[in-house]
């Protein structure tokens, strides 16, 4: 499994390494704007909200798949102690710490596979981010929690704001209702595509192949389970927090669009 694991991170480190201009090109000016003014945080009211009740101010956080660093700034700036993100893309990583620069804010940016953080930040951490976008990336969540566990000290938490396995089975091209179910939720096999990663200005580019992985809700229980971490709260919402279903976002009642989930490590 690791050489295969291997080989799927690599292509997708290559995939996001590509896509990063075009992302850039999307949305930099914006962002540096943004960020200039202190204190600023890119976190909805809702995940927002559930950090505070949480509490962040003091925390030692650590942001799994950060990116260009905007939500890790953000934690920052809602109050956390140390920052530190973890990403596979180089370009990413280039440009979240140009972004931290510019906003005044202290931050660590660590170019790294998740499944290989290295030892020296191991016990560290007192709350995990993982948000929007990054668990369908990862090719086994029981070795990624795994991982997760390890850098967090006894009694931290892993906060999840992501997007609910739901709508893997919902066709993406269709914007409008009714909703059309194209996949099983019990899919096993990875998607692998060349399609354009470029989700903010639609940029139509040859990407080079990347993998996606299906999860379950119960897969993704029984990940954090094995791993020692006690699920401390769930909340299934009706926000399209990926602003690819905007349409479908409309329909009432709604589907379960995305999910908050914490987990405590209990040793
Ligand atoms: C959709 S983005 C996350 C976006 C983030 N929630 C945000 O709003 O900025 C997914 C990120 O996961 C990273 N990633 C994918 N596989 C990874 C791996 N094996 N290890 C570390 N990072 C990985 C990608 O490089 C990418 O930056």
């Amino acid at each position: 499994m690791d050489s295969n694991r291997k080989k799927y991170t690599e292509a997708n480190r290559q995939a996001w390494n590509e896509v990063t201009p075009y992302h850039q090109k999307a949305n930099k000016e914006r962002l540096y704007h943004l960020f200039a003014q202190p204190g600023y945080s890119c976190l909805d009211a809702t995940i927002t909200k559930k950090l505070r009740e949480w509490g962040i101010a003091g925390k030692d956080v650590a942001q799994l798949g950060c990116n260009n660093g905007k939500e890790l700034i953000s934690l920052k700036n809602l109050g956390a102690a140390r920052a530190v993100g973890f990403d596979i893309s180089d370009s990413a990583i280039d440009e979240a710490r140009s972004l931290a620069r510019h906003a005044g804010v202290e931050s660590e940016l660590v170019r790294t596979d998740i499944y290989e953080i290295p030892k020296e930040y191991y016990n560290r951490f007192d709350l995990l981010y993982i948000s929007i976008g990054v668990l369908p990336w990862m090719p086994n969540l029981i070795d990624f929690f795994q991982v997760a566990a390890r850098i967090l000290r006894a009694g931290g938490a892993i906060f999840i704001y992501e997007m609910h396995p739901f709508m893997q089975m919902v066709d993406e091209q269709r914007k409008e209702a009714p909703v059309q179910l194209q996949e099983s939720y019990f899919r096993k096999e990875p998607w692998v595509d060349t399609d354009s990663l470029d989700y903010y200005s639609h940029t139509e580019y040859q990407a080079s192949p990347k993998y996606n992985f299906p999860y379950t809700v119960s897969g993704l229980l029984m990940a954090l389970i094995s791993n020692g971490i006690r699920i401390e709260y769930m909340e299934e919402l009706e926000d399209d927090i990926s602003c690819c279903f905007t349409e479908i976002e409309k329909l009432k009642p709604g589907l379960p669009m995305s999910f908050i989930l914490i987990g405590k490590k209990t040793e």
